[in-house]
């Protein structure tokens, strides 16, 4: 395909105004799992939300996705529009009787919206970028009927274009199992990709004239092509040379071709950027993460969901990061685990640190091996360096937990809050036991159950004491 955007606007249909229908219905049967197709993940994210975050930048606020199969599952993914799951409207396709019928329940939502202008893509060809979506709009703006090619060394199952002649106007898509040479010509090796954009006026008319009559006994939204061209409309088949992007993803094994291709072009992209990525074949990084350029991460970790490290942060090796904010100049050690938190500025964490949702180091904390945060802040310069458990949690300035301190959330029905104050000290092997305050610069002797309050200052022992007795 070439980038030419020169028509873009030119033919008038730039100005219509635009949706996309994303076709999700499907149960993905070559998938041999239960859950949809559209849920199946790549690098963290559903399918479904690869494909819809590259088309809602185009079309904003309308953006559909037909679902059927496990429909009620597509959506509650979808029910909070956060970074990672662009908002969408739904349509439901209760049975699926094919790409063409999945279309044909979609309309009259789309049509009511005032959409005159539709792309409709297969939800399961996640690789599609933006970019390449608003080149193909740009250059099918004269069609009333437009779908996007590749040309493959075997077509397998996918539908057949079909050419007037070599070059020549497309007259018409095939499927695989209907595709007979002696009727519709000699393998070109050109296929369909399962996208096309579609001027509404023109080519909802002939939605009426689909019918089962094929060896799937289902409507094929691809008949609309050979409809189209005997109507006399303009109908575009776009080459996109051989891009294996825009292969679609039906079996396991397709899943992590297309997952393996996007993880590379993702490293690509922030090193290309001015990110510093050590082992970058063993690093997975998800679509939405955000890296700033200077800072530095080492392979294999995982960094998924709308994680966001900034200029000058290390992460090390085997690190697994989800949703979690890394600001500058912190180090994240090897081996650690964090899932919705935030790390401040020089803080370090790990190796072997958990922090669960809702830990949020303040600057220049400490929390070292073994140690697991959830609910809790962990105030300036604080530390908690080893084989401790802090739950819901607030801790001050300056506070030095000592080794296997741990707060007692949790007293089989309820939840209770731990504070420590500024400067307070811990010592080791101690439990608090919530709700409880300890006072600014309290210190509370090592190996102590301390169940009631500590006044500021003070010095609280909550353990037998010792007795030697003559053996
Ligand atoms: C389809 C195309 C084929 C093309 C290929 C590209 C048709 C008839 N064939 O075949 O020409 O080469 O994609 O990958 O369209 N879906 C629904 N409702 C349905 C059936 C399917 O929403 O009733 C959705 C599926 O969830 C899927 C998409 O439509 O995301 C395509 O369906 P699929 O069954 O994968 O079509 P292919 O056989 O791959
Ligand atoms: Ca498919």
């Amino acid at each position: 395909m070439s980038t030419s955007t020169a028509n873009s606007g030119i033919s008038g249909s730039g100005t219509l105004p635009s949706g996309a229908l994303i076709l999700a219905a499907g149960k993905g049967t070559r998938m041999g799992t239960d859950s949809p197709k559209a849920l199946q993940t790549l690098l963290g994210e559903p399918m479904l939300a690869h494909v819809a975050a590259a088309l809602s930048p185009l079309f904003p606020e309308r953006l559909w996705a037909v679902v059927g199969h496990g429909a009620e599952q597509v959506e509650a993914a979808f029910a909070a529009p956060v970074p990672t799951r662009p908002a969408l409207n739904f349509v439901r396709q209760t049975e699926q009787l094919g790409t063409g019928h999945a279309l044909m329940v979609s309309l009259p939502d789309i049509q009511h919206a005032g959409v005159q202008r539709l792309v409709v893509i297969n939800g399961d060809m996640p690789l599609i970028s933006t970019d390449m979506m608003r080149r193909i709009l740009d250059e099918t703006a004269d069609a009333d009927l437009a779908l996007a090619s590749i040309i493959l060394p075997e077509a397998g199952a996918y539908g057949r274009v079909v050419r007037q002649s070599a070059n020549g106007p497309c007259v018409g898509v095939i499927e695989s199992k209907d595709y007979n040479p002696a009727v519709h010509g000699p393998e070109t090796g050109e296929v369909n990709i399962g996208l096309y954009v579609l001027k509404l006026a023109a080519v909802a008319p002939l939605l009426t004239k689909l019918t089962t009559a094929n060896k799937s006994r289902e409507y094929y939204i691809t008949d609309l092509v050979a409809l189209a061209h005997a109507a006399g409309l303009r109908v575009q088949a776009i080459v996109c040379g051989d891009n294996a992007d825009l292969l679609g993803v039906n079996t396991p094994a397709e899943l992590i071709r297309s997952e393996s291709r996007l993880r590379a072009h993702i490293v690509q992209r922030h090193l290309d950027a001015g990110v510093i990525l050590h082992q970058p074949d063993s690093l997975v990084i998800g679509p939405f993460v955000h890296l700033e350029p200077g800072s530095e991460l080492s392979g294999p970790a995982h960094i998924l969901g709308h994680t966001r490290i900034a200029r000058a942060a290390v992460v090390d090796a085997f690190c697994h990061l989800r949703d979690t904010i890394i600001q500058a100049h912190a180090h994240i050690q090897p081996y650690s685990h964090l899932e919705d938190a935030v790390v401040g500025p020089r803080c370090t964490v790990g190796p072997y640190a958990r922090l669960r949702p809702g830990a949020t180091l303040e600057e220049a904390a400490h929390v070292g091996n073994f140690v697991e945060l959830k609910k809790t802040r962990l105030g300036p310069g604080s530390k908690a360096n080893h084989l401790t458990y802090l739950g819901d949690a607030d801790i001050g300035p300056g506070v030095n937990i000592g080794a296997g301190t741990i707060t007692c959330n949790y007293d089989g029905r309820s939840k209770f809050r731990t504070t420590i104050a500024a400067k307070a000290f811990i010592g080791s092997n101690s439990s608090l036991v919530a709700p409880v305050h300890i006072g600014e610069s309290a210190l509370v002797g090592a190996g102590s159950v301390i169940t009631e309050d500590v006044p500021d200052n003070a010095l609280a022992l909550a353990r037998g004491r010792q007795v030697n007795k003559v053996r």
